[in-house]
């Protein structure tokens, strides 16, 4: 049986739809993305100004997304929607949006995890991880570790006790007189530094564990910045130290999770996973440790429908489905078996 699952994604400033198709795969999907109107008012996402610019653009998307893949509504066999974690107005929208056209249409909806459909992101790719593997998840609101055994069958072992890293990538990037969200413009302008002219601490990788911390580093930043001149070169230099501390930190965790699991591949999720000085220190110690690394193209790392679409896909197949009530977790921890 071919099942055609509508995925919903609206859990913060992404408005991402998809259809994929249990056979065909991904055959149709639309992002819209809030970043300049949050970058208006400053950054750091405004709830209320989410939500309501999902209920304004969700339709009218659907309908683009269809026309352009040659659908209708009644070519949708199930619909799935993130469920949470992420803001509960904007969670909502799709919540509701998801429960009502299901209802219309007389199909099965159900409430997906956010983090899952970026764990299973890269099976929207030609050529999938097997399981199992472990996934580093790294975005402006995570910075997780986990062991993705198989479908449904996961289990957290390292996350940050404080700032996710594109959160610190973000609040440096601020500091440093660069846009929001500034991670990809911190990165630039750390292609322009010299190395070694500045150091920052590797927080926690002085221990055991494989948890996280980057506020601290945050705040070696912001001393740094008081202490030393602003001209150009000294900026990039700093960036460079700061993405090169960061970068490190999470190889470093990446390589002791690998240790812990036996596990031989990796696979990089969340907008983090741009950057490219993350890309090319994870490949380093992949190869050393004969082990495969994979990245979802890059539209697929960040807030996607097509994520909630696949995960969905597989739930609604093998049975699964939510009742009628509408219910949104802002903060939810991932399902773990
Ligand atoms: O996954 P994502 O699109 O959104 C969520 O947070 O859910 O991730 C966005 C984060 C932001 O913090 C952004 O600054 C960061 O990813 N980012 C980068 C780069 N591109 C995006 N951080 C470092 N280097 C990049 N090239
Ligand atoms: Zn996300």
């Amino acid at each position: 049986m071919t099942m055609r699952v509508l995925g919903i994604e609206t859990s913060c400033d992404e408005t991402g739809l998809a259809i994929y198709d249990s056979q065909a795969g991904l055959i149709a999907h639309v992002t819209y993305s809030q970043t300049e109107i949050h970058a208006a008012f400053g950054g750091g996402g405004v709830p209320e100004l989410a939500s309501r610019d999902h209920i304004q653009k969700i339709t009218p998307l659907l309908t683009q997304m269809l026309q352009e893949a040659g659908l209708s509504l009644q070519d949708i066999d199930g619909i799935a929607y993130t469920k949470g974690p992420g803001l509960a107005g904007a969670l909502l929208v799709g919540a509701m949006f998801a429960r009502t056209l299901g209802y219309a249409l007389n199909v099965p909806t159900i409430g997906v995890h956010h983090l899952e459909g970026h764990l299973l992101a890269p099976f929207l790719e030609p050529h999938p991880p097997e399981f199992p593997f472990l996934a580093l998840l790294v975005s402006g609101g995570h910075t997780e570790l986990v062991r993705v055994e198989r479908l449904g069958h996961y289990e957290l072992i390292g996350d940050t006790l404080d700032d996710a890293a594109g959160e610190a990538f973000d609040k440096t990037a601020k500091l440093l007189g660069l846009g929001y969200p500034g991670g990809a413009a911190l990165a630039a302008l750390a292609e322009k530094g010299k190395p070694s002219r500045f150091h920052f601490p590797r927080p926690m990788t002085d221990r055991p564990g494989l948890d996280f911390s980057f506020s601290g580093l945050k705040t070696a930043v912001a001393q740094m910045i008081r202490r030393e001149a602003q001209d150009e070169q000294t900026k990039a230099d700093m960036a460079y130290a700061f993405q090169e501390a960061v970068v490190e930190t999470l190889v470093m965790k990446c390589e002791r999770a690998l240790q812990q699991t036996g596990y031989q591949s990796v696979v990089i999720a969340g907008g983090v996973g741009a950057n490219l000085a993350l890309r090319a220190a994870l490949k380093k110690m992949c190869d050393k440790r004969n082990a495969a690394l994979y990245f979802p193209r890059l539209e697929f790392c960040t807030d996607n429908g097509a994520m909630i679409a696949y995960v969905g896909c597989q739930r609604l197949l093998q049975g699964e489905h939510d009742d009628l009530s509408v219910t949104v977790h802002a903060r939810w921890a991932l399902p773990q078996n």
